[in-house]
């Protein structure tokens, strides 16, 4: 379910039309709306229920200061992988015991502020990393609470970038491993064990990479419970798809309904780190025709937004469908319909938002949504081609906020310097 909606021919997000915000914005920005971010948090929180868990937003997917605000209100731990979520994080508000920190090249320092930040976990990937995390916490005076993450070697059926819980992945400790680790820890002076973590990739439209994933943990802290090491957190990542084309995952409530079954007899609390499942949906990116052209082969439409804004169609070929904010009389009708490639001005062939896509007609300074585009948009985006990046908006019922500015030109050079040599 979304907020984004036709109202005689217009698109809304909430009770604002997006041209309204356009005019005063300008073009490219990113565009969440309130009501969605709040039903789909809640949705997928609310339906574990009764059973002890913590839903971790994965901050990767949308990192707004307002958007974790917004999370934050709702009850939300955030699961991080650096030291500039932790910090966006906790200035959100989102209280360090709800934070848990994933990755396996976490720095020396990071180790350290997220220590002495409180946090309620680390999610260790190495044995080096178990090794700096003690010297660390001894030095600080302090002990490091831990979970390890484990590869457990299940296939998520995804594409190859996102996929992360296979044995050929950089994550996570193997699970053959991983017992000689715990062992080890228990015997560290500065290190807690507090749990076990996993998380085998993004975008799955199965449940049952899940449910064998869980199956397999399970086992495994029955194996560390007959040594004596019991398991406080069981962490099981994010993951969950979204359609994006024709993609049917399933409902977050069969999810929990699956993960609940599989957490019987378990007595931790289930940790959980979405983020495309709640965020994706609830963003859009607003764009601008600059011009058409017709080649010989191709119709293109060039936009004011490039892949340095959303760089999933050039970097994993996704799929993001694109409606027009104002639909033309008629429209959509079979005529209208054409072929055509949507570019953004960027100098490289694979920057494109669409390819070979069937559109209506856009016209020279017609705005254009790209949909879904909430979880690793804005996130992802750059400056290549000395681009400001994009404006970030925040709709509330019939109100809009600008939430981030629009990068500027003094913006860009802000952190740069010429050495005296070169004056
Ligand atoms: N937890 C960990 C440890 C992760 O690495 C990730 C995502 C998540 C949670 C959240 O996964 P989600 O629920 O959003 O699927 N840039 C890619 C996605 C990369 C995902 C990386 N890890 C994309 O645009 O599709």
């Amino acid at each position: 379910m979304h907020h984004f909606i036709y109202k005689d021919n217009e698109l809304y997000c909430e009770s604002v039309a997006i041209s309204d915000i356009a005019r005063e914005v300008g073009t490219p920005f990113y565009l969440y709306s309130s009501a969605t971010l709040t039903h789909h948090f809640n949705t997928f929180d609310k339906s574990f229920g009764e059973l002890p868990h913590l839903t971790c937003f994965a901050v990767k997917s949308c990192s707004n200061l307002a958007v974790l605000r917004l999370f934050s209100t709702l009850g939300a731990g955030a699961d991080i992988v650096s030291g500039g979520e932790l910090y966006r994080s906790l200035k959100a508000g989102i209280g360090p015991r709800r934070i848990i920190y994933s990755g396996v090249g976490k720095t020396e320092e990071e180790l350290r502020y997220g220590l002495v930040s409180d946090i309620l976990m680390f999610n260790v990937e190495s044995e080096q990393e178990l090794e700096r995390l003690q010297q660390v916490a001894l030095e600080q005076d302090l002990v490091a609470p831990v979970s390890f993450r484990i590869n457990p070697d299940v296939d998520p059926k995804t594409h190859a970038y996102i996929s992360t819980g296979l044995a050929k992945n950089k994550f996570g400790i193997p699970i053959e491993q991983a017992e000689k680790i715990y062992l080890r820890a228990r015997n560290m002076s500065h290190i807690k064990i507090l749990g076990v973590s996993c998380h085998i990739g993004s975008q799955l439209t199965e449940i049952s990479p899940f449910t064998e994933t869980l199956q397999k943990v399970k086992l495994f802290i029955n194996k560390l419970e007959a040594h004596g090491i019991s398991i406080d957190y069981l962490d099981l990542g994010g993951g969950l798809g979204v359609r994006y084309l024709d993609e049917k995952p399933p409902h977050p409530q069969e999810y929990a309904r699956a993960l609940k079954d599989e957490m019987e007899g378990l007595e931790c609390t289930l940790i959980l780190e979405p983020g495309r499942v709640i965020v994706s949906n609830a963003g859009i990116l607003i764009s601008r025709v600059l011009y058409t052209k017709q080649t010989g082969t191709k119709n293109f439409i060039i936009v004011d937004a490039a892949m340095n804004d959303l760089a999933r169609p050039s970097l994993y070929d996704a799929h993001h469908d694109i409606l027009p904010v104002k639909k033309k009389a008629g429209q959509p009708d079979e005529e209208s319909l054409q072929i055509v490639d949507v570019v953004g001005p960027i100098c490289e062939s694979g920057d494109f938002l669409a390819r070979d896509r069937e559109l209506p007609a856009f016209d020279q300074g017609d705005l254009m949504a790209v949909m879904s585009s909430g979880a690793y948009g804005f996130t992802m985006s750059s400056n290549y081609n000395s681009r400001p990046r994009a404006a970030e908006v925040l709709v509330k019922d019939d109100q809009f906020y600008i939430i981030r500015e629009r990068e500027n030109y003094e913006t860009l050079i802000r952190d740069e310097s010429i050495p005296d040599f070169l004056e």
